[in-house]
């Protein structure tokens, strides 16, 4: 997203956030699904796309700011072109998630969470892909990588940085 966009609320996603809203501003509590909708338009929730539900919604900007950091699948900052979810279900756990979490987060200089400067990864985690039998693991967008270790996965992130052209 464009910031000019972001920064101008008679822009087109601003547009089709204002018809959502419109379509379910009689619906209870419509906040969440707001929010929701926005982040999918926009990618993310800054703190524009914050205003702008607050001023549409009629609601105090520290409401708004409230629901966005209590939920974690909201975000505040903009992904990466590329998601690593390290998974923390229990047989991925007990063989060293954390462990090859704190090496992605050391050698990509970023924390849980967070998008590397150049936007080209997000370092996230989820719960059990189903391929407990090669925990530990991680999935780069849609590919699983499997019985890992903190210098196997580092390599494997290298290789698809080196591999994948930055848009
Ligand atoms: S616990 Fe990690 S894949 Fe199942």
């Amino acid at each position: 997203m464009e910031m000019q966009q972001l920064k101008n609320p008679d822009s087109a996603p601003y547009r089709e956030l204002q018809q959502f809203i419109e379509a379910n501003r009689q619906v209870a509590g419509p906040l969440i699904q707001v929010l929701h909708r926005a982040q999918k338009i926009f990618g993310y929730l800054p703190e524009e796309v914050q205003k702008f539900v607050a001023r549409e919604l009629n609601l105090p900007l520290s409401k708004v700011y409230g629901v966005v950091t209590f939920y974690n699948f909201f975000r505040t900052e903009p992904m990466g072109d590329h998601i690593i979810n390290v998974c923390l279900g229990t047989a991925c756990h007990v063989k060293g998630a954390s462990e090859i979490i704190k090496s992605l987060e050391k050698s990509l200089a970023i924390k849980m969470g967070g998008t590397t400067a150049d936007r080209f990864f997000t370092l996230s985690s989820a719960r059990c892909f189903g391929a407990c039998g090669l925990a530990p693991c991680m999935m780069i967008d849609n590919e699983v990588y499997g019985r890992l270790n903190p210098t196997k996965a580092n390599q494997i992130v290298q290789e698809i940085k080196s591999n994948i052209p930055t848009a």
